[in-house]
């Protein structure tokens, strides 16, 4: 068996991918390796969203390097693919940074990737694959198969029609795409087949999902998640990332209401509180929206916590347009939410504009964003203490007996247990204690679901 290693950055979609790569690989005598420097073919899946992201690919690509050579000094070859959101923004610029990278193919042509393989391997040169093929990738993967642990995602829409002025994703993933509901229904069932309990639908817009049904009529993402609630072993269900534009689904929010797999917890991204600010990223709606939005949301689910992204220092914030993304955050009150200073994406519509935030400011803002997000999240926390709650086990901590899981809220949560094999099974659990980023419990009930 050939040796592959996958090294993936980004989100969630960048794993999926991942995954899907080894499974397509696999057929063709290739094991997943833990080692790069003894792998035959080492894929870097990247990640463009920011200046760092793409650095880091960089580095590593230099660090791949000596190993490659030192192979290369034994008589054994090493290939070299950049895959992902890297791979689709700079194209032959990733060859003539890294000669000795042998294949650079984008997120929605690795597919092909058995093929290029062989292709770099004839033509001992550099092999590019950048296409947007007319026939989705998925018609061309091989059926999931090996561990898929506990919690699994399943992309069920790709791309992105909204461009925000200061991302790259409608640049590198391409126009929107949903994939049809029996098609997402088959690797649901799939999934749980192996083991999985939760999954985690997935999308760069995953609330615009507009796939389609059986009988030739299109879905939202209310009426998918329904049907896949419908799959008896499937335990919870959750989707990632949500737009606020695309939240008004009646289905949607009915299924927080009532169903009780989907669970009470919603990524939305709002990225600034400022109604200017939203308007120049080209958002296409304002912050009493957004409210509006949320309150809905709250009203189906009185418990629902809700998380975000932030970018600071967006070209022309000022110290006004941050302290109303501050109110706005006061207001919502968020359970986990992820911030970043904004950094210039080239061909973006941001990155040309002349009134830049400078980068000290940028730092200013972003410590005192991240403070009062950390405060509410150990704040949502400790507002679970001595509660019992349902958690989903996934893993096995460091000590014995140590085992981790998953709230409802998508919190982290970590117990000694004297029972064994947890993973897996959804327990009771009383909170005893509870930190920034974990929480801290004993199992009160062994009836397990
Ligand atoms: N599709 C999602 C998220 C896409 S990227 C959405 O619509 O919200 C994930 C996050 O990265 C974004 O929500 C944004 O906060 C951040 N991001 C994207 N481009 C960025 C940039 N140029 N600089 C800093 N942060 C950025
Ligand atoms: Fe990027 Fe905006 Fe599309 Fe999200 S909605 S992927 S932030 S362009
Ligand atoms: Fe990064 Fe591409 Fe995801 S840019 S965030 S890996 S869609």
């Amino acid at each position: 068996m050939a040796k592959l290693y996958i090294k993936t950055y980004g989100c969630q979609m960048n794993v999926y991918d991942s995954v899907k790569m080894e499974d397509l690989l696999k057929p063709h005598g290739f094991e997943l390796s833990n080692e790069p420097e003894s792998a035959d073919l080492v894929i870097l899946n990247t990640c463009h969203i920011r200046e760092k992201a793409t650095d880091k690919v960089y580095s590593e690509l230099g660090r791949i390097r000596k190993g490659k050579e030192q192979k290369s000094a034994k008589g054994e070859n090493m290939m070299i693919a950049v895959a992902g959101c890297v791979a689709q923004a700079e194209g032959e610029e990733i060859f003539k940074r890294a000669p000795y990278v042998d294949i650079v193919v984008g997120p929605q042509s690795y597919q092909n990737l058995p093929e290029l393989i062989e292709k770099a391997k004839r033509k001992k040169g550099w092999v590019i694959d950048l296409d947007f093929p007319s026939n989705s990738k998925f018609d061309s993967m091989p059926e999931e198969s090996g561990d898929r642990g506990v919690s699994a995602f399943l992309t069920v829409q790709e791309g992105c029609d909204k461009f925000c002025h200061f991302c790259c994703v409608p640049f590198t993933r391409g126009a929107e795409y949903s994939r049809s509901v029996p098609e997402i229904y088959r690797e649901a069932l799939r999934l749980i087949s192996l083991g999985v309990k939760e999954i985690t639908l997935l999308g760069q817009n995953v609330s615009a999902y507009h796939g389609e049904a059986q009988e030739g009529k299109t879905w939202g993402l209310g009426k998918l998640i329904n049907r896949l609630a419908e799959i008896d072993k499937l335990e919870r269900i959750r989707y990632t990332t949500s737009h606020p534009n695309d939240m008004l689904d009646e289905e949607l929010i009915e299924a927080h209401a009532n169903q009780p797999k989907v669970m009470p917890f919603l990524h939305l991204p709002v990225q600034s509180g400022s109604d200017k600010i939203l308007k120049a990223m080209n958002r296409k709606h304002n912050r009493k929206y957004y409210f509006e939005v949320i309150e809905k949301y709250r009203k189906a689910c009185p418990d629902i916590a809700f998380s975000s992204d932030f970018i600071v220092g967006y070209p022309g914030e000022t110290d006004q347009d941050f302290k109303d993304t501050l109110d706005l955050i006061t207001q919502v009150n968020y359970a986990l939410s992820y911030s970043f200073k904004y950094s210039p994406r080239p061909g973006t519509a941001a990155a040309v504009l002349d009134n830049q935030v400078p980068e000290e400011k940028k730092t200013e803002r972003l410590l005192i964003l991240q403070e009062l997000l950390n405060k509410q999240q150990l704040e949502f926390n400790k507002s679970k203490e001595e509660l019992i709650l349902p958690v989903l086990f996934d893993g096995k901590g460091r000590q014995q007996n140590q085992y981790h899981g998953k709230t409802p809220y998508l919190q982290t949560i970590v117990i000694e247990s004297k029972y064994e094999d947890l993973i897996g099974k959804t327990m009771k659990v009383r909170i005893q204690k509870a930190g920034q980023n974990a929480l801290y419990g004993i199992i009160v009930d062994d009836t397990s679901s």
